[in-house]
């Protein structure tokens, strides 16, 4: 914890999560060019619209990378090596790794995730359906370094980060998370990314820009939580989503539009909007196969092979550690 979310934490009474997360949106509005990050979309509502953005007909990346998975499944796992241990970065749904591991013979399956609660519940329902699989549930922020169970540490490794989440770091984030993924699985471990693809733009501003507004109000959802959980005032119809393509940096922006000049108070503290600034709330990146390939060699993986869709929308990587 940071020092100013130490002293909002006393002054306030917070637990250290939401100590953290006042932190961080007060840090974030008070730049210059205000931005909040990412990862606060996800609360049980957030989550919940998220998971509803998944079948919008206009976001292709969730049903492209499952149909990868699900017709290259057999030959990734040829690749990947035998009685490894599963290391999934963030563990959503499980329906991305239930394809691996229905396919490939893996003796462990270590989910990691911030929410205890979910990360428990998933594992109950794949000891059922995967009865001699050993499931080791990690409660930690996977960005972070954090210590595998013991039972795994001496098998080998494969790391799983599907869904293009890596596509929500900037590229130094990204080095520097695949750099200790690395660390955290060790020496001879493999890893396999999911990666969204730059694309003809109007595809991408469809995917983000979608007609039932449900990517409006995930977007929206971050300043719900800024109300409920540290007191904010956001008049929500005050602020409106806008996802815009940014070619010169490979990245879809979203961004929350003040409608017009206006004061919020968050944790008595004032930030002011001109009308038209946009709190900067989420990038995207989109990268050619080669360019992921070069960003895992900076940070010391090998690209073994890559896997894309038919339409070249969505890609799957399968990295090995080391030169
Ligand atoms: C979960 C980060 C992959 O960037 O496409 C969906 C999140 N944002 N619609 C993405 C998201 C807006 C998503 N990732």
């Amino acid at each position: 914890m940071n020092m100013h979310a130490a002293a909002l934490a006393k002054a306030h009474r917070f637990d250290e999560p939401t100590s953290a997360f006042a932190g961080d949106v007060i840090e974030g509005l008070s730049q210059p060019a205000k931005r909040l990050p990412p990862k606060y979309f996800y609360d049980a509502k957030g989550s919940e619209l998220f998971e509803q953005i998944t079948r919008l007909p206009e976001y292709y990346p969730t049903r492209t990378e499952l149909g990868i998975l699900r017709e290259r499944g057999a030959e990734i796992c040829g690749i990947l090596g035998q009685a490894a241990a599963l290391v999934e970065f963030g563990a959503g749904s499980t329906t991305k790794v239930r394809l691996l591991l229905e396919r490939c013979r893996f003796a462990a399956y270590v989910p990691v995730d911030i929410s205890g609660d979910f990360l428990n519940a998933q594992a109950r329902a794949l000891r059922k359906d995967f009865p001699t699989l050993d499931v080791y549930p990690v409660t930690a922020d996977f960005t972070a370094p954090f210590t595998l169970p013991a039972p795994v540490k001496a098998m080998a490794k494969v790391g799983f980060f599907p869904g293009s989440t890596i596509g929500n770091f900037e590229p130094d984030e990204a080095n520097s998370f695949l750099r200790s993924a690395r660390k955290i699985l060790g020496d001879g471990a493999q890893m396999v990314v999911g990666v969204d693809l730059e694309k003809d733009e109007r595809v991408l501003h469809a995917a983000y820009n979608d007609a039932a507004g449900v990517t409006a109000r995930f977007n929206l959802n971050v300043l719900v939580r800024i109300n409920e959980e540290l007191g904010g005032n956001f008049d929500l119809a005050a602020f409106s989503h806008r996802a815009i393509y940014n070619r010169e940096h490979h990245r879809i922006e979203m961004h929350l539009v003040s409608r017009k000049a206006q004061t919020v108070r968050i944790l008595g503290r004032s930030f002011a909007f001109r009308a038209g600034e946009t709190i900067h709330t989420e990038s995207s990146y989109k990268y050619s196969l080669d360019r992921f390939a070069a960003l895992a060699r900076d940070a010391g993986w090998r690209p073994m092979a890559s896997w894309t869709d038919a339409a070249g929308m969505f890609s799957v990587h399968a990295l090995v550690s080391g030169a």
